[in-house]
This record gives C-alpha cells, sequence and structure tokens, in this order.
C-alpha cells in the first residue's frame, strides 16, 4: 500500500465511521499555547471532530476548520454552538489557506499522504504578520499505537521557517501520559510555536 493509499481520504472516513471520539476534549499544547492569545481569525487544519475548534470558537475565536473527513465534519458541527466556526471539507494536500490570512494557524496530528514539510509551508503562508502557527506531531520514540508511522521531530516542522521572518517561540518535545483502550500510555507532543514579524 502506497503512502497516499495509507493515509488518504478512505483512510480518515473509515476510521471514523468505526470509532466515534467526538467527547474528547480540547487539545492540551493548544490549551497551553493558545489562552495567552487575544482572539481573532483562526485555522485549524485537520480538524477531526472538532474539539480543538469548539474549544478556539468558545474563547471568541473565528475558526475555519479543515477536514478531508465527512463524518468527522458531521460530528463536530453538530456539537458546535456558537456559530463561529466554519466547517471546509477539503483535502489539505492541495488545499491552501487564503495568504497571510489568520491570526492563528494550527494543525495537531495531522499526517497528509505527502510530504509534511510541504504542508507546513502552505499552513504557515496562511498566518498573517504578528500571527502565530502552531503545529503539533507525534515525536519519535512515541509508543502510541495510532501513527506509528507518521513520526516528525521539531527540526523537521521548523525547516522550512524563513528565520528573517519567523521567531520560533516553542520547538521541543513534551511528554505526557494518556490512558486509551484501558491502557496507560505514553504520547510525546513534537510542539513548534512559531511568530510570524508584523
Ligand atoms: C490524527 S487525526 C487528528 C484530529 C485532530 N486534529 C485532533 O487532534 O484530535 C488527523 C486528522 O487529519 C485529517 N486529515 C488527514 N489527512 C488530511 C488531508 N489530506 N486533508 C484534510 N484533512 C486530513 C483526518 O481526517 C483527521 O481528522
Amino acid at each position: 500500500m502506497s503512502v497516499s493509499e495509507e493515509f488518504g481520504a478512505a483512510y480518515w472516513e473509515e476510521r471514523y465511521r468505526h470509532a466515534d471520539g467526538s467527547g474528547h476534549g480540547p487539545n492540551p499544547q493548544l490549551m497551553a499555547e493558545v489562552t495567552d492569545l487575544p482572539p481573532g481569525t483562526a485555522l485549524d487544519a485537520g480538524c477531526g471532530e472538532g474539539a480543538d475548534a469548539r474549544w478556539l470558537a468558545e474563547r471568541g475565536w473565528q475558526v475555519t476548520a479543515v477536514d478531508i473527513s465527512p463524518t468527522a465534519l458531521d460530528r463536530a458541527s453538530r456539537r458546535e454552538h456558537t456559530g463561529r466556526v466554519d466547517w471546509v471539507r477539503a483535502d489539505l494536500t492541495s488545499w491552501a489557506p487564503a495568504e497571510r490570512h489568520f491570526d492563528l494557524v494550527s494543525a495537531h496530528y495531522v499526517h497528509p499522504a505527502g510530504a509534511l514539510e510541504e504542508l507546513v509551508d502552505r499552513l504557515a503562508a496562511g498566518v498573517a504578520p504578528g500571527g502565530t502557527l502552531l503545529i503539533v506531531g507525534h515525536a519519535p520514540g512515541e509508543s502510541s499505537p495510532h501513527a506509528p508511522r507518521s513520526h516528525v521531530t521539531t527540526e523537521q516542522l521548523a525547516a522550512g521557517l524563513d528565520a528573517t521572518e519567523w521567531d520560533v517561540l516553542v520547538a521541543e518535545v513534551r511528554v505526557r501520559p494518556v490512558r486509551h483502550d484501558g491502557h496507560q500510555t505514553v504520547l510525546r507532543d513534537a510542539v513548534l510555536r512559531a511568530r510570524r514579524r508584523s
């Protein structure tokens, strides 16, 4: 099976049809990094069942939430009550945000078919001057069964950012214990937070 088949639309749709995870809360790295930012426009790329987009909307952000899975988007939108989220079905391997448009662009554990570095480049282009790029991925060494072949380092995440345009505020691995299927496991989050200079 090719990488694009493995992590393509059919894979994600099948996964969401088989399991409803829409009860889970927002990502802890998002909460840690965004709580201090004033609300504005946000893009949640690969929003899944929408916990992060809803959390942002409840804090006053106007959110564009993009995912490839109709099932995930349907579940996500049913739980959203602020009216501040636009749910968009699109393929992030080709879809790109409007240039320099969003005050915040975030993506959590998006493992698209194709190169992650290219996705980060496209997402970074959507960050407005003074805005924030927040990318979280599974760091190498993680024992999670979810995406064992989709690890990424903070160096890879930051590789495409032009140092004359960006200040990298966070580039680190954070370890957190979680329970999954009744078992205790440890997640290793590769966290990149960068700010585009004004
Ligand atoms: C591991 S889930 C993470 C979901 C959510 N960000 C979270 O942290 O709970 C990855 C998400 O990325 C989406 N995704 C993967 N490839 C995509 C693509 N090419 N275009 C749009 N969404 C994609 C999947 O449908 C899935 O919802």
